[in-house]
């Protein structure tokens, strides 16, 4: 199983922390933001993994994680998006380091209490299709909100102004090699992205998305300053022993 770290994206929403420096090498409490998906993934037992980035300071990410054997990688591959065409093209440029195999994404904003490797187990033993995680959240109008039927995520809605349900569709995400065909076929949104939600909605039309709620606390780190400042002190709570 291959891993993909999505870095890319121009973080107008922390300028101007964002104005000169790539989101993703800010720091939460005594590291950068990236260390923590790319530590998700390496304590799944991933160890041949793609950094996808883009715009500011895209050379930083090389000089800081180099070939990645800090995180016990056998491989740490880079690509780099021009612009900001949305997560699922993102995905997309990871086309060839994926080969034939199946892959689990995570955001480099999101940072996880929890392991996921039981999740990434099941999903080794699906035959085919994908696999999302979700977490039930007070206010899901910044996320992709999935409407769940007797366990089964029956659709998404990607930033509902008015959200069928409170589970949050988080930013870990597993696909069989069918995910890069779908992409090719996704319409731009109207925010002008190809959106990862359109992608797990085309898996959900198809029967082939399955789905498990996480436990323990996660964070969209780089959704806003407030969310940036308390992944700091959970961070660091956390860290402490103090959680
Ligand atoms: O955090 C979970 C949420 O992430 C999901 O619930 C949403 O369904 C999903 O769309 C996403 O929403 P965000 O608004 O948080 O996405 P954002 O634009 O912040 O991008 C998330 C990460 O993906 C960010 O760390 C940078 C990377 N990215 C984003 C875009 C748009 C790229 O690498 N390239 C891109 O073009």
């Amino acid at each position: 199983m291959k891993g993909v770290v999505l870095a890319g994206g121009l973080g107008t929403r922390l300028r101007p922390l964002t104005s000169i420096t790539n989101k993703h090498l800010l720091p939460v409490y005594d590291r950068p933001m990236i260390y923590y998906p790319l530590q998700t993934l390496a304590d799944a037992g991933i160890r041949d993994v793609m950094v996808v980035t883009g715009g500011n300071s895209a050379g930083s990410f090389m000089q800081l994680l180099g070939d990645g054997r800090e995180f016990g990688f056998r491989s740490l591959n880079y690509a780099y998006q021009t612009g900001e065409g949305g997560i699922a093209q993102a995905i997309g440029l990871a086309r060839a380091f994926i080969g034939g195999e199946r892959f689990v994404v995570i955001l480099g904003d999101n940072i996880l209490e929890n392991s996921i490797v039981n999740h990434v187990e099941s999903f080794k033993k699906q035959s085919s299709g994908a696999r999302i995680l979700y977490k039930r959240v007070e206010d899901p109008r910044d996320y992709g909100v999935a409407e769940i039927v007797d366990g089964k995520v029956v659709s998404i809605v990607e930033k509902p102004a008015d959200p069928i349900s409170d589970f949050a569709v988080i930013g870990v995400y597993m696909y069989d090699n069918k995910a890069f065909d779908i992409i090719d076929e996704l319409k731009p949104s109207g925010r002008g992205e190809l959106e990862v939600t359109d992608l797990n909605n085309a898996y959900i039309q198809r029967g082939e998305m399955q789905a498990n709620e996480i436990s323990g606390w996660w964070s969209d780190c780089g959704a806003s300053i407030e969310n940036l400042l308390e992944a700091n002190n959970r961070a660091a709570e956390i860290r402490k022993g103090i959680r």
